[in-house]
């Protein structure tokens, strides 16, 4: 059986955390990976229902999320977190918790960000309406030493694609194309 390891994708709104995950799970699942995907958006929908965004909060759901990662990482599957994940220590609890751990900073500008303003958030962050808002009103730390960095302001999402696989390839995650069939 493969080896499991969570593909741990942390940065702020919007960055493309969750449109990686989506592209990165019919790649995986061609080269024979078991994969599921926890997105902080629908974890918050049911196993973090009621949780808000104070830092206590964001670490109970972050605990919660690790906690279930790390159930399907030591059954040999590749679990893809797609979560803010604002704070340093609770992705490094996560990460021993967890043992095998791949992160992958997804990182974007806050200026392209408030431009896309895909979901409307920054905007009524901006102006007050949203509170503790991460980037804006709520603080977002950097990863230290992620696995991956992608850059998702000035590369493609197949470019962004390519190098997690590549990165979980020199890690030694990646099944091998050959292995499908087995
Ligand atoms: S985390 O901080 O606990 O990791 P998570 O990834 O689950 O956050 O949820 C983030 C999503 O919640 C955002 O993409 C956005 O759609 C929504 N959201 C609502 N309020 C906030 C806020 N104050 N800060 C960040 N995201 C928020």
């Amino acid at each position: 059986m493969a080896n499991g390891v969570t593909v741990w994708l942390t940065g702020l709104s919007g960055a493309g955390k969750t449109t990686l995950a989506e592209r990165l799970l019919p790649e995986l699942e061609n080269r024979g990976h078991r994969v599921e995907t926890l997105d902080g958006d629908v974890v918050r929908t049911h196993l973090s229902k009621g949780l808000g965004f104070s830092r206590e909060d964001r670490d109970e759901n972050i605990r919660r999320i690790a906690w279930v990662a790390s159930l399907g990482t030591r059954h040999g599957a590749t679990m893809i977190v797609s979560a803010i994940s604002p704070y340093e220590e609770t992705r490094t609890e996560a990460r021993e918790r967890i043992g095998d751990f791949v992160e992958v900073y997804v990182k974007c500008s806050l200026d392209r960000l408030i431009e896309r303003d895909t979901k409307g958030l920054y905007k009524r962050a901006l102006s007050g309406e949203i509170k503790n808002f991460t980037g804006i009103s709520d603080p977002y730390e950097e990863p230290r030493d992620p696995e991956i960095v992608v850059e998702t302001d000035t590369e493609s999402v197949e470019a962004s694609v390519t190098k997690i696989l590549e990165g979980l390839e020199q890690a030694g995650y990646l099944a091998s194309r050959s292995s499908e069939a087995s």
